[in-house]
């Protein structure tokens, strides 16, 4: 598999990341051993996980199906989320990680973590004290680097100055949702993290499973599937836009041989500043498919179609600032 760098860290992660939010869930424990198998065995090297999915039992899942393979992968974990019902048990603040990462490192079965990203931002802490404490884990030989996740454009930019500025490590990733189906960061994330040398690792690059081809109304929603299973999810995800969108994605699918899975991964892997989108699966047969989303690129002509189907509307000011700059 393709390898790049994540972000100024020099480190050779894979193209396609192997995601994990599925482990103890959709996928039981010899689902998710032969998940992490075939995408070690296809050459995958980057793996991402959090505490809170299924509330540890995914990174507990996670270690033992590495087991000795563990030093072979960049691994990925994330925490800030609740844990429990108890309110110390969650936050972006320096006691909550501090124990958080211990936590982790118990359940992944590991000594360290390579990258260890805060899931969402708290705006009960100062960034500057979270990436303290942060820096803290760091020196503490308990984690190798520091990224975000799901962080506003400011707030991101505030951090990395601050790192800069205190000489703390410095942010080296972030991992916002990015797909056809969601192309906001288009706007502030990418070139902030371009500008700064930051990897971005996309979340829900199929749209949860929207752009598969799955869908094709939002009433005939397959019961064995993440959005027959959340009829929340469901109308969130099933709009008219959307399912306009895995058309197009369809579309392109059919005309070039490849499944439209392969399709939709395959314009996030070459999006400019995206270094690796995160896969999910359920099952070794819809990793197969995706795996086969690396190695070779959509056409212009495709891309153009892709990006007419799935264009957002500007929002102000980044409508008048193009007008104004194309001037
Ligand atoms: N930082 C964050 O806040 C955040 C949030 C979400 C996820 N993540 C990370 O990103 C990873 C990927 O997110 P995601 O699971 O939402 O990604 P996704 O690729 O958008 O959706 C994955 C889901 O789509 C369906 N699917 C995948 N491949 C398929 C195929 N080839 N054919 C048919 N259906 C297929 C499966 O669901 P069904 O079979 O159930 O339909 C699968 O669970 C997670 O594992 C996690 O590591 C991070």
């Amino acid at each position: 598999m393709q390898l790049r760098t994540l972000g100024r860290t020099g480190v050779k992660v894979s193209a396609l990341c192997l995601g994990t939010m599925t482990f103890g869930n959709e996928a039981d424990f010899d689902a998710a051993q032969a998940i992490v198998d075939r995408y070690l065995e296809a050459g995958g090297n980057f793996v991402d996980t959090a505490d809170v999915y299924q509330r540890g039992a995914a990174e507990e899942i996670t270690g033992r199906a590495l087991g000795a393979r563990r030093a072979q992968v960049v691994l990925a974990t994330k925490g800030r989320m609740p844990m429990s019902d108890d309110p110390l048990d969650r936050g972006a603040n320096r006691r909550h990680l501090t124990r958080a990462v211990e936590a982790s490192l118990t359940r992944l079965g590991t000594d360290w973590i390579d990258l260890y990203q805060v899931h969402w931002p708290d705006p009960s802490v100062p960034i500057e004290d979270t990436l303290a404490a942060l820096d803290d884990l760091v020196n503490a030989g308990k984690i190798r680097y520091v990224g975000l996740s799901n962080y506003l454009g400011w707030e991101l930019q505030r951090g990395i100055d601050a790192c800069e500025r205190h000489g703390w490590a410095p942010i080296v990733s972030h991992q916002p949702q990015y797909s056809l189906i969601s192309r906001e960061i288009e706007l502030e994330t990418l070139p902030l993290c371009a500008a700064n040398g930051i990897a971005v690792l996309p979340w829900s690059p199929l749209g949860g499973g929207v752009l598969t081809g799955k869908y094709t109304a939002a009433a005939a929603v397959p019961a064995d599937s993440r959005l027959g299973a959340s009829e929340a999810q469901a109308k969130r995800r099933l709009s008219e836009q959307n399912l306009q969108v895995a058309q197009a994605v369809g579309a392109v699918a059919e005309a070039i041989g490849k499944t439209s899975a392969q399709v939709a991964l395959n314009w996030v892997l070459h999006r400019p500043g995206v270094t690796s989108p995160i896969l999910g699966a359920r099952n070794v047969g819809q990793l197969e498919d995706n795996l086969g989303a690396e190695g070779w690129e959509l056409a212009a002509e495709q891309v153009t179609a892709l990006d007419r189907a799935s264009r957002l509307p500007l929002p102000y000011p980044h409508d008048m600032y193009r007008l104004i700059n194309a001037m």
